[in-house]
């Protein structure tokens, strides 16, 4: 039977936090299914059908990795697709404390489904996808900090 995980995130945009963590997870599970989450209560910076573009040109190539959009429950999504597992990545303490109330709510909702916390690479620690809208708002470099398709739809979105 195929090891099958969740990773879900607002990804707007993805980092290389968030590639170093599907990487990892390329190693544990057959199959990782990225879930961008569309939210209409949040106000994004690129759309659902944006973010799932951009997403699914970094793993064009990548048969290990699948890419949706979804609304609703986490879980009822996970249940959906097989996953055993939801993968949320920590970069520091301070993530602990909303991270944990997802995972117990997520495990009273469905028992199943386990949340596994994974730590990126020390070096992507410090980014967020709000820093990095911050910073090229107001005309900064990202370069290295998020994958090339990103960086480029970024410059064209605050040109
Ligand atoms: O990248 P984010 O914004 O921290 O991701 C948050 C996300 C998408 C994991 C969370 O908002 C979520 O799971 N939303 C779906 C709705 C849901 O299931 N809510 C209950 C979670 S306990």
């Amino acid at each position: 039977m195929d090891r099958i995980a969740v990773y879900p995130g607002s990804f707007d945009p993805m980092t290389n936090g968030h590639t170093d963590i599907v990487e990892r997870c390329k190693a544990l599970f057959d199959k990782v299914h990225l879930g961008i989450l569309q939210n209409p209560q949040k106000a994004p910076l690129f759309t659902a059908e944006e973010r799932l573009e951009m997403i699914q040109e970094i793993y064009a190539d990548d048969s290990a990795v699948q890419v949706h959009a979804f609304d609703g429950l986490l879980v009822d999504f996970a249940e959906q697709l097989g996953a055993r597992a939801i993968i949320r990545g920590l970069r520091a303490p301070t993530d602990l404390e909303y991270e944990l109330q997802m995972a117990l709510m997520n495990r009273r909702l469905r028992d199943r489904i386990e949340t596994l916390f994974m730590v990126p690479r020390e070096e992507f620690t410090f980014v967020s996808s709000s820093l990095i809208k911050e910073v090229c708002q107001f005309g900064g470099s990202v370069e290295g900090l998020v994958p090339s398709q990103v960086e480029l739809r970024l410059v064209e979105k605050f040109r």
